[in-house]
Formats: structure tokens, C-alpha cells, sequence
């Protein structure tokens, strides 16, 4: 765990990067989560930092991710100990740090506490804390059930057109769970085709 003034110097914003904050909440498609990384990090001037539920760490290798050169934060990062005024608060940093937002996946729970205002985990903090400027892209992924259920499309209803994010899927296949249906996470690659399309990012050389 890093002291507040570490956290805040290693959220410096860098000129003429793309800063995307990914967050991955308790969906079975987290285990993504290192292919979007991965996949983000070989274009130029891009930065990733990623927030993942409790749940959402039981799907994918923290470490994997810090491999390829980004962090995890998790809850317990936003509680270093003692606070003192002016030190640094994670949520808010990271919200500052954002130029765009990525829930990927988005659990039918953390949907949920979006739509009804809730925070109280870092990623939902971040989110209530965000600037309505700041593009917010959200991937629902969810058992077919759990997406049919009517309060999901009332929670879709008001993330898209009370708060203002962009909802993109959910896609129909055979789900982890094994049934088929409506449900599954937007393909990875399509959800780093958004970044790379709004940001005209190029690869590295
Ligand atoms: C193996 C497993 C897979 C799960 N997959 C999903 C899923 O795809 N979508 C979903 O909304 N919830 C799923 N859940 C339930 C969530 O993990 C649970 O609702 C959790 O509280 C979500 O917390 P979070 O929104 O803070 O990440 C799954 C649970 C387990 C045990």
C-alpha cells in the first residue's frame, strides 16, 4: 500500500497521453481484464490504470496486469491509515487522472448502485466523483436472466439518460454459466476498438 502523497505523484497526468481508467467489477468476464490492458498498452501515449471490485479479483492475475506495466487499485488502497487534511484521496485522483472511463465488465450489482447513486467501493466512488465531461463507457455482462430482469433495463435506462454514459452491449452467446442468451460482455477487442477509434490512436512502432 502506497502513503497518499506517493499515490497522488504517481497519478501525474502526462501531456499528449490518453489516460483510460478501466473498471472491472464481479463479472466472469473480468478474466479479460489483462487482454484489454495489453491490448490498450501497445498503442502510443497511452496510459492504463485499472479499479477492480473485491468480487472482480477472482477472475483474472492482479499480477498479470502489473506485468504489463499497469496498477490495480482496490479498496483497501483507498484506506492508507491515518488521514490528515491535504492529503491526496485515491478516488478523487483517479477521477482527475481519467480522460475516459471504461466499466468492463459491469455487474448486474455495481449497475445497480450506479443508477441509484450509491459509493461505497472505490470504483463507485470514482464514478460519483466523475466529471459529466469525462466519456463513460459501460459493458454490462450479466447471466441472460439477470439482463431480462426488468429492474436492469430501468438501471440502463437511467445510466444512459439521467447520468449520461454510453451503454454498448450486452452481446448474445453460450455464457459462462452455460446458458445462451443475452448477456455476455461486448467482445474485448471491441471495447479497446472504442479508445483506439475516438482517440485516433496509432500502434507503437
Ligand atoms: C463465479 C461467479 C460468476 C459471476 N458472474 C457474474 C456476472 O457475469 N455478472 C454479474 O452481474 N454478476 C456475476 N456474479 C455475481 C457478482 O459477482 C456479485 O453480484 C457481486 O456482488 C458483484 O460485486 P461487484 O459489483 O462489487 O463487483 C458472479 C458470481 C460468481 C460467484
Amino acid at each position: 500500500m502506497q502513503e497518499p502523497d506517493q499515490v497522488a505523484s504517481s497519478l501525474r497526468r502526462t501531456d499528449g497521453c490518453t489516460h483510460v481508467l478501466l473498471i472491472t467489477t464481479g463479472s466472469v468476464a473480468s478474466i479479460k481484464a489483462p487482454l484489454i490492458v495489453g491490448e490498450l498498452l501497445k498503442y502510443q501515449d497511452v496510459r492504463v490504470e485499472v479499479i477492480s471490485t473485491k468480487a472482480s479479483t477472482a477472475f483474472f492475475d492482479v499480477q498479470a496486469i502489473r506485468d504489463l506495466g499497469s496498477r490495480v487499485w482496490k479498496d483497501e488502497d483507498e484506506w492508507s491509515g491515518t488521514y490528515k487534511i491535504g492529503d491526496p484521496i485515491l478516488h478523487i485522483e483517479l477521477r482527475r487522472w481519467a480522460d475516459i472511463v471504461l466499466i468492463a465488465p459491469c455487474s448486474a450489482n455495481t449497475l445497480s448502485k450506479i443508477a441509484h447513486g450509491s459509493c461505497d467501493n472505490l470504483a463507485t466512488s470514482v464514478l460519483r466523483a466523475l466529471a459529466p465531461s469525462t466519456p463513460t463507457y459501460v459493458f454490462p455482462a450479466m447471466n441472460t436472466l439477470m439482463y431480462e430482469h426488468p429492474l436492469t433495463a430501468e438501471h440502463l435506462r437511467v445510466v444512459r439518460e439521467v447520468i449520461g454514459y454510453n451503454v454498448v452491449g450486452p452481446i448474445g452467446k453460450t455464457l459462462a454459466c452455460g446458458d445462451v442468451g443475452l448477456g455476455a460482455m461486448t467482445e474485448w477487442r471491441d471495447v479497446v476498438k472504442i479508445v483506439v477509434d475516438k482517440y485516433n490512436l496509432s500502434l507503437k512502432e
